[in-house]
């Protein structure tokens, strides 16, 4: 126990007095992420000082880890010891109750005469414990006082599986990052932590049996440098790399046990192999040798199913499965081109041998043979989605990203489900389309969209439904060189998923949400972490109606004053936005937050490109996907074009596998000189502009016979566009046909998927 001077004793014992008349407090008192399932709302408040006490069973472990927690929490947070025993009779009492509900269910309550929490389990235990922690990081607090708010609160998550991925091949982060980053996820109530152990570009994990993993394929040559689309490739001719001891595994591993979390680390097989190859090139078909892969990507060198390679793997699992008690272990299967195994005598012969029909069949040997083995330990594999390819592995679970369908399709077979959809889960993605964004893969992940998913998809009914355990945010690194950046990549959009995967989606309310958001951003803030800040960027909304355009300008956190100008006003005269504008020529406009006359959060600027078709009305035959098509059909015809490199915003259109065909009616005969299209091209993304455009102007919104037919021979990454001269031409009915490109061909990424066709604005000229 401390000492303290007599004055602050007497203000202490004052101060834990119970109030007579406690002042009741309101539910949005309490700013928890994510949001507990019931919240009555109390009284007063409990005094925490340095006579409060810890009571709990000192003998159980599982107890031990909350009370560990906390205390440490409130001593270097509040610098409060908490005693031993109370004679104030002012405690904490923590205990667990296994009849209390579902594992990882807990109660919470504060009185001014103590606090009580209770878990169902250790695990929901350490939840309540964090619930309590959170309320304590927002009181004000004077030293060695924090004034606790009464409640009463009862909470279990809707999901079980609630976890965050982190990719250290492409980049490498320290053990005190990888450290901070589980404990935000448990601040946030997560349970498991995807680490993503082995790449192309680099092994990140000591293996004691093959010292080469250390030795070569843990350091490339040097990286690319900008971004993947940027032609041609320049690198930085530096060396790069590392990789964890098991000694550094173990301390992450108990760090996170002390926490609840679950590590479930990946192997990745048979594909993104490159840097194991490097170090062990017998383990290939080729022959060849490698090198640690410097860029991003995809790359054909995959393992070879060799008994060799089975050994190697074997082995390899065999030291992971001795550091990761978790009961899943992560095999990859994503992304593994088939070509070397074509091309290669042994694997045919196995194919024959082993009674298959093609290579996808094989990749699904491969991963049956692995899953046999780590099923024989007493372990479970998970793998990506492509796991279903080919035939899925007896007891696997599968982790959906290239969408929802692979998810569905397993649930359906028995199968149980993590949700990590590209379209929701990809914390890779942009999260603002502001211009001064710092470089990413590509897409458009706003937080609103993180917030909206709902991991059961429609399709599933409700025995099919169990399946689906949860969602995780994935973390891939290829834009991300410093832990910095991966923070903002991942904060705040990984608190939103919390709440998705915690709270569920009867509770969820996103206006609640961001209310709430503000607190927890100054609290990671001060923790020294840099999160993102959202929500007081102006965003920018365009409707399009009956002919006409109109522009609203809001922020996330409705809050402040948001004024704007357009390129002709004066800037002295910027007015506040109060209704919806007309907009009926081109012209820039731009709007930005004030609260109390400061200037907050990034101002947005959206630029109108006047055209005969602006305003129009038009059908589409075929629908873009749902996640590629936020702005509605109007969209093509509201004047403004979308983003140059995140074809994932409100202005592109996405079609999966589909043809674009539209009518665009001008309202009146019209002359038109060129039609303007704009696609994007982004292979590495599954994305491909088409080959040709045919179109027709016509005075009928009849099928035309005849066709105006653009073929496009030279394609450019992200945004291009295509003019199509149609000489004064005169009709009130603009009929547009672009063929998909079609199967996306064997080596490149998405290999054997229908191309994504995406377009923006149809300019008539
Ligand atoms: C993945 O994003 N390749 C799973």
């Amino acid at each position: 126990m401390k000492y303290f001077p007599p004055l602050i004793c007497l203000f202490l014992l004052l101060s834990s007095c119970v109030s007579e008349n406690p002042v009741p407090h309101k539910i949005s008192d309490y700013q928890l992420i994510p949001i507990p399932q019931n919240i009555k709302a109390g009284a007063g408040y409990f005094q925490l000082n340095p006579t409060t006490s810890l009571t709990f069973d000192q003998q159980n472990e599982e107890i031990a880890y909350s009370a560990n927690y906390l205390k440490d929490y409130l001593q270097n947070n509040n610098q409060i010891q908490l005693a031993q025993s109370s004679k104030s009779g002012n405690q904490i009492s923590l205990a667990i109750d296994p009849a209390s509900g579902p594992e990882e269910a807990y109660t919470l309550t504060i009185t001014q005469k103590g606090i009580l929490i209770k878990g169902a389990s250790g695990q929901g235990l350490f939840r309540g414990t964090i619930s309590l922690i959170q309320l304590i990081t927002q009181q004000s607090g004077q030293e060695n006082l924090v004034e606790v708010p009464c409640v009463h609160i009862e909470d279990a998550p809707a999901f079980s599986y609630r976890g965050m991925h982190l990719d250290v091949g492409r980049h490498f982060f320290p053990v005190s990052f990888i450290k901070k980053y589980i404990d935000l996820l448990a601040f946030y109530k997560m349970n498991r932590f995807h680490w993503h152990l082995t790449e192309d570009q680099g092994w990140r994990i000591e293996i004691k049996q093959y010292p080469k993993l250390q030795e070569i394929a843990a350091y490339r040559n040097e990286t690319l440098i900008g971004h993947y689309s940027d032609q041609p490739h320049q690198f930085d001719g530096q060396k790069y790399g590392g990789y964890y001891t098991q000694e550094e595994v173990k301390e992450v591993v108990q760090y996170a046990k002390e926490r609840f979390i679950t590590i479930i680390p990946e192997i990745e097989l048979p594909g993104h192999s490159r840097a194991a190859l490097a170090a062990y090139p017998e383990l290939g078909c080729t022959g060849a040798t490698y090198d640690v892969a410097t860029k991003w990507g995809v790359f054909l060198e995959v393992y070879c199913p060799k008994e060799e390679t089975f050994e190697f793997l074997q082995n390899v699992l065999s030291e992971v499965m001795a550091l990761f008690p978790s009961k899943y272990i992560h095999i990859g299967g994503d992304e593994c081109p088939k070509e070397q195994w074509k091309n290669s005598a042994f694997c045919q012969d196995l194919i024959k041998k082993e009674g298959l029909k093609d290579e996808h069949e094989l990749q699904s040997y491969f991963i049956k043979r692995i899953e046999n083995f780590l099923n024989s330990k007493g372990r479970q594999i998970i793998g990506w989605d492509e796991i279903l390819e080919g035939g899925l592995a007896p007891n696997a679970t599968v982790m959906s990203w290239r969408g929802e369908s692979g998810g569905i399709e397993a649930a359906k077979q028995g199968h149980d489900v993590i949700m990590t959809p590209t379209s929701h889960c990809y914390f890779d993605y942009y999260q603002s389309d502001h211009p001064d964004e710092p470089l990413a893969i590509g897409g458009f992940l706003p937080l609103e969209k993180v917030y909206g998913y709902h991991p059961i998809p429609d399709e599933l009914n409700a025995e099919e439904a169990k399946h689906i355990l949860g969602a995780q945010g994935n973390v891939w690194t290829e834009y991300m060189k410093t832990s910095q950046q991966v923070e903002y990549m991942a904060f705040p959009r990984a608190l939103a998923l919390a709440e998705v995967t915690w709270s569920g989606k009867d509770k969820k309310d996103f206006q609640g949400f961001c209310s709430r958001l503000a607190i927890h951003l100054r609290w990671l803030q001060n923790k020294g972490v840099n999160p993102a800040n959202p929500l007081y960027d102006v965003k920018t909304t365009v409707k399009n109606s009956s002919g006409s355009i109109h522009l609203q300008f809001s922020n996330q956190a409705q809050d402040g004053i948001i004024r704007y100008k357009n390129s002709e006003m004066a800037s002295s005269d910027d007015p506040a936005f109060t209704e919806d504008l007309t907009i009926d020529k081109s012209g820039t406009w731009t709007g930005q937050t004030f609260v109390n006359g400061e200037a907050v959060g990034k101002p947005q600027s959206i630029q109108f490109d006047w055209h005969q078709g602006a305003g129009a009305k038009l059908e589409i035959k075929n629908q873009p996907a749902n996640k590629y098509g936020a702005g509605g059909k109007e969209a093509l015809v509201n004047g403004v074009l979308g983003s140059n490199d995140r074809y994932g915003d409100k202005e592109w259109l996405g079609f999966e596998g589909k043809d674009f065909e539209a009518i665009i009616d001008l309202g009146k005969k019209t002359e038109v000189n060129s039609v303007v299209f704009r696609f994007y091209h982004g292979p590495g993304q599954w994305i491909y502009a088409p080959n040709k455009i045919k179109i027709t102007l016509s005075d009928s919104d009849d099928p035309p016979n005849v066709w105006q037919e653009k073929i496009i021979n030279k394609k450019t990454r992200k945004a291009m566009e295509v003019k199509v001269e149609v000489d004064s031409q005169e009709g009130q009915y603009l009929h547009i046909l672009v063929p998909n490109f079609g199967i996306i061909p064997e080596g490149a990424q998405g290999a054997g998927h229908g191309a994504w066709l995406f377009v923006d604005e149809v300019r008539v000229l």
